[in-house]
Parts: structure tokens; sequence; C-alpha cells
């Protein structure tokens, strides 16, 4: 058995979870989960992230005590995550005593270790506010390009940085004023002397991608990074130091351990067997040496791939075995926006739609790597529908339902076909939990939905609904077969729908599910009432949630809460779409296009005005579009096995590609591309609209 101890980065306590959180902390909960059903003994600790400019200047405008305003926001949070089903082992605080003694260890381990140094350096500092200006406090003329309300750290116009005292007319951000520059003493934290450890320590420690791009800044020397803040600031004084505070960025991570150590507390364990503490990582209890995950967004790489391990060596505490990093969530393949609604706060979504749905969503599209991931509302929509209810949840419905009204409830046995189904479901064990285990959770559903497309092949070959006319027990046999397929299904699916295969493992009468139950059949009992499983979600829904959040957006007037994507300045990264057929099926897709690919596309409508057979060619169908204010257009399809008689297409109305450029053929020049739905090879699907296709869509 694994120790394994895991966290999520922790939300600050200024914001309340959106959509985009959730691509995190849901799948640290899929992997944590999957880890737990194998056995493993796994620790999932995470906290609200509570120190900082934001939160006091938040409290002070509500006219209450940071702690107040941060206690508030762990409840909010809390009740978030577990509607959403996310289940921690401790979700804890940064401004515990715990986070402080650790806080002051770990700092005082760097400074005996001679890795803090002093400097002193102009900041800006309003008289009126009695604080020195975070960055993000202070707006003024860019010192680069002129251009006027620009932060005091970069410019959005022309992407300079600066410090904030070279802005020109700098003000106060919350109270208007001018600022003045005074000299501040800092403490750095150096991390040049960990030059070398650190440049071996990054390539193991994370994916290629992340690595090689941390790995650059190796060229010249690391620079010292400031880890102290002026009073007033919320949150832990500097030992030695009066008046200055550690950045909120010293004390968040050291927050994971504070939490793990409150969790170690509540249940009887020393936090030195979880995470050991001294340079020795075996306890000497004969444990298994624990392992320690972090999962984290792009934005905060070097936090935890440079500081973190740099401050952790230093105080001889046992770093991460594996930073794993994943990218941001795009909506509709744009960053997530307010005026646009698509800045859904997680309640907001809670209070139109199913958490299952989300859930299911992101692990259709979470592939373990950095890209970013999109959530297409649409697509959304259709997959959550055809998958999940159409697909996977059909089976349960419909085999679980006949057997209760017609046959008692009461499975039977299996046959050899139905045994033959039930152990292609059980060989796919190993291929799926390693999927699970590389946080391939695309493909772990891809593999999911092959099962169940496995499942409602035998199910609508066998027609349980006409032999239960004639042979009840022949029925039977089929259903067993069908639900006990279902059964390994949905036990694949508990990391993912937790809640769903708790409903399911009711359903089959049984008390848990772990991997090992993969291995069980169940033949001659009873099942129990059926619940519903999961519900199909509507358009209307969706777009009543973004209605919502752009309501919610526009009260809150919230102009300093950013979301991970808006952070996001690396280039190149664009969100992802997925298309896919109308029908979701078994047969392979085409490689995966983005949003932008699809976008280039103009299709129009085009009338056909007449379609001939083209003489020597077997496939080709020459047809003449009248395509409107675009003229006539001719084009060449190769479907003329569809329509051994294209006279029927005449006066048919088409989709058509219109930018496509034209393609000269031996048999003339064609002028675009008519979309056809359809089973190929049949002429029984129509020309145009495309979603009216019963069959796989494709361009010909
Ligand atoms: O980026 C953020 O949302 C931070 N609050 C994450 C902190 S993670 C950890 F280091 F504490
Ligand atoms: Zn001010």
């Amino acid at each position: 058995m694994r120790r394994i101890v895991v966290t999520s980065a922790l939300p600050y306590a200024n914001g309340d979870i959106h959509i985009g959180h959730l691509v995190e902390y849901v799948q640290t909960d899929f992997w944590v989960r999957f880890q737990k059903m194998r056995g493993n003994e796994c620790v999932y600790v995470c906290a609200d992230d509570t120190h900082g400019t934001p939160v006091m200047i938040r409290a002070r405008k509500e006219g209450i005590a940071p702690e107040e305003l941060i206690a508030r926001a762990h409840d909010a949070h809390l009740k978030d995550f577990t509607d959403f089903q996310i289940a921690f082992d401790n979700y804890y605080t940064t401004n515990s005593p715990e986070n402080k003694e650790l806080s002051e260890r770990i700092y005082k381990a760097a400074e005996a270790a001679g890795a803090i140094t002093a400097k002193v350096s102009p900041q800006l500092y309003c008289e009126h506010c009695k604080m020195f200006l975070p960055d993000r406090y202070v707006k003024g003329i860019c010192p680069k390009c002129g251009a006027a309300n620009q932060y005091g750290d970069s410019c959005d116009k022309c992407g300079s940085t600066y410090g904030a005292e070279e802005l020109s007319s700098p003000k106060c951000t919350t109270c208007g004023g001018t600022p003045v520059v005074k000299d501040s003493e800092h403490l750095y934290f150096e991390l040049e002397p960990q030059h070398a450890y650190l440049e071996n320590w990054i390539p193991g420690h994370t994916t290629s991608d992340v690595s090689n791009k941390l790995l650059e800044w190796f060229k010249e020397p690391l620079r010292g990074w400031c880890i102290s803040r002026d009073a007033p600031y919320f949150g832990f004084e500097i030992p030695g130091h009066k008046g200055k505070f550690f950045y909120v960025w010293v004390d968040a991570p050291i927050g994971y351990i504070a939490s793990l150590k409150n969790w170690c507390g509540k249940n009887g364990k020393k936090l030195e067997d979880y995470w050991p503490q001294g340079l020795a990582a075996d306890s000497g209890n004969g444990a298994a040496a624990p392992e320690l995950y972090h999962f984290i967004g792009k934005d905060i790489i070097r936090f935890h791939c440079l500081f973190w391990p740099g401050m952790l060596q230093t105080a001889g505490i046992k770093g991460p075995d594996k930073v794993f990093v994943h990218g941001f969530l795009t909506v509709n393949g744009e960053k997530m926006s307010k005026s646009k609604g698509t800045f859904v706060s997680a309640r907001t979504y809670l209070d139109h739609l199913p958490p299952e749905a989300l859930r299911y969503y992101y692990a259709a599209k979470l592939g373990g790597t950095v890209d970013d991931m999109d959530l297409n509302l649409a697509d959304f929509v259709q997959r959550v529908n055809s998958d999940l209810v159409g697909k996977i949840t059909n089976i349960a419905s419909r085999g679980a339902q006949m057997l209760q009204k017609k046959l008692g409830g009461r499975l039977g046995t299996l046959d050899e076909e139905g045994r033959e189904l039930v152990e292609q479901c059980q060989a796919a064990a190993e291929t799926i939990a390693k999927f699970y285990e590389e946080r391939k959770f695309n493909q772990a559903v891809v593999e999911i939905c092959r099962l169940a497309d496995l499942a409602n092949g035998f199910f609508d070959r066998r027609e349980p609904w006409k032999t239960v006319k004639t042979d009840l027990e022949a029925t039977r046999t089929t259903l067993t077969a069908a639900l006990n397929a279902f059964r390994l299904i949905a036990i694949y699916l508990k990391s993912i729908l937790p809640v769903y295969a708790d409903r399911a493992m009711r359903l089959f009468g049984e008390a848990e599910w772990t991997w090992e139950s993969l291995g069980k059949v169940l033949e001659n009992t009873s099942l129990g009432e059926y619940e519903y499983l999961a519900q199909r979600i509507d358009m209307k829904q969706v777009e009543a949630m973004i209605e919502a959040a752009k309501a919610s957006n526009a009260d809150s007037g919230e102009v300093s809460h950013e979301s991970r994507a808006s952070k996001n300045k690396d280039k190149g990264n664009a969100g992802k779409e997925h298309v896919q057929s109308p029908v979701a099926s078994v047969e392979p897709l085409a490689p995966e296009v983005t949003f932008d690919d699809f976008c280039k596309l103009d299709l129009r409508v085009g009338v056909v005005k007449s379609c001939e057979v083209v003489p020597k060619s077997s496939k080709l169908l020459k047809f003449v579009l009248d395509a409107g204010t675009l003229g006539e257009r001719t084009i060449f399809s190769g479907i003329r096995q569809s329509y051994p008689d294209p006279d029927v297409l005449v006066g048919k109305e088409v989709i058509f590609v219109a930018n496509l450029a034209p393609r000269k053929m031996s048999v003339g020049v064609s002028e675009g591309m008519i979309l056809f739905a359809g089973t190929p090879g049949e002429s029984g699907g129509v020309l145009a609209p495309l979603a009216a296709a019963g069959g796989g869509a494709r361009a010909t």
C-alpha cells in the first residue's frame, strides 16, 4: 500500500470559487478517489489562502476584521467544494497556529543557512491609506510607451515590465491620492546558492514542457526573491523584523504542511510519517515512504517549482515528488469573461446545473497536460446527454426497469455471450487504471464509453423488449449480462462520479465499491429500487446560468479579483475545441481541431439547381448551386453511391463550405464542398441540415 499526500492550490479567500478553479479541484479529486479505490492510503489536504493586501483592503471596505472575512470565505468555499463532490481529507486555513509556527521555523532555517539578505529599495507609499502600495494597487502612465491607466508592474498596451515607482503620475487605486516614493528595507530569499540543486531537481519533478521553460532562467544567476511586505499587512510578522510580514506566497505553500499537520492532530498521526520534516525520508517505522504531489495551474509554476523546493531544501524538509501542472479553462474558445457571463461561479453553476455534468465533461477533456481546456457549452450539453445519459445510464435504466417490472427484479445467470461481454468489461481494468494513474482522464472516459457501446450493442442485438413477450428467462439472462456490464462501468466511473456510483451501488445492493469489486459478477441476486442516476441537461439551463452570471458579475463590481485565465501571459496555448459527430460512436475521431480552426470555415446554404452524374466516374456528382449573393457555384461531390438518382436532389437546400480554395479536378474545377450527413454508403441520409443526421457526419 502506498502512502500518498496530495494537494490542490489554495484558493484565495477574497474571491469566489469559479468554474476555472474547478478544473483543478475536480481533477485532483478524481485522482485521490482513484488512489483510495486502489487501496492506497491517500490524504488530500487543502486550505484557504487567507493572507495579503486584497483580503485586508476588502475587509476594511466592508468594515469587518479580516478574520471575519476569511471565516465567511472558508465556509462558502467548503460548501462549494462539497456540493461539487470534492472530498478533502482536511480543508484548513493559512491563518492558523500550525502555519505560523511552520513559517517561522522554515524562515529561521533559511536565515541560519545564510539564505536571507536585506536590501533597501524605493517603493510607492500612500500617505492617506498609510501603506506601501503593492503593484496592483497603483495605476499611472507607462514609463515606456506613455499609455495611461496602467498597473504598477506591467503595461497592457506595450507589454513592458517595470517598477511601480517608475510610473508617471501614479495614483493609489484605493483612495485616488498621489503616492510618494519612500525607501523601505526588504528581505530576500537568495536562490542562487541553490542554482545547481534546482537545475537538477526541476526536470525530475515535473513534465518536460514545464521544466524546459523554467530552465531557461538558469542561463543566468537566479535572482533573490523578495519575501517581506511592510505593515499594514494581513499575515504573519517576520521573527526579528518588527513591522515586516511574510509575503503571502511564503506562507501559502507552507499552508499545505500546516493543513496536513492539523489533519494529523485530528487523526492521531505523526506529521513526520506523512511529510518528513528531517532530511532522512525514512521514519524508520517500516511504513512505505510517503509520496507527495501538488496539483497546480500553470500560472503558479515558479512558486512551486523554484521558490518552494528551494525553501524546503534549505529547511531540510521533503519536497514534492511531482508537481502536476494543468492549463487554464477557456469557455467557448475564449478566456472567461464577466461581461459575456462565462465567468461563472461554482454557486451560479450549481443553481442551474448538476455537478455530475461538469465533472463528467471535465474528465472527458482532461489529459494530464499543461494545455488549456475548453468548455464548449454546446458540446458540454451534447456530450453529457449523449454519452453519460444516452449511452451509459441508459443501460441501467432500460435494463433495471424491465427487470423490476417484468421479472421481479431478480438477476439470473450469464450465458456464453453475456459472460463474454462481462469479461470484456473486466479486462479493461488495468488499462483504465493506468489512464487514471497517469491523469489521462479523457482516455479513461473513452475506454469506459467503448465498454458502454459494447453493452448497448449486446442489448440491442438481444432485443429484450421483444423477448420479454415470448421468453422471460432468456430476457432475464440478457438483462443479467447488460446490468453486470453496467455495474462494472459504474465502478470505473466512481472516481469521476462518486454520488452517481453510490446510487448505482445501492441498486446492486452492495455496501462498498473498490477496484477489487471489479472481480465480482452478480448472479441470482435481487436488485434494489431503481433511483434516477443522471439527468439530461438542456441548453436553456446553460443560457439561464450565463444570464445569472452576467447579472451577478455586474452586481459584484469587483475589479481586483482576476481569473486564472486572465493572468495567463503565456503565448501559443490557445483553447482547444472538441468537435464531435452528433452520435458519439466508437469510430475513431479525426485529430481534434481548435475552435479557431473551425471558425475559419464559412458555411453557407445553397439550393441545388442541377445535379448530374459525371461520366466515367463511379463516385462523383456534379452540382450547380444557387448560392444567393455569391452567384452560382459548381461543386463536385463523391456521393454518387448514396444517390443513384441525382434528380431527387434538385431543389434541395444544402450547406456548403464557401471559402474552400477552388480545387482543380480532372473533370473540372470544384468551387467548395457540400456537407453530407448520413450513414456512409446509404441513401437514407438527407442532405442538410447536419443536425438531422442519424449517422456519422462527413464532408464530401
Ligand atoms: O494562485 C492562487 O490562487 C494562490 N492562492 C495559490 C496558492 S497555492 C499554495 F502555494 F498555497
Ligand atoms: Zn490611498
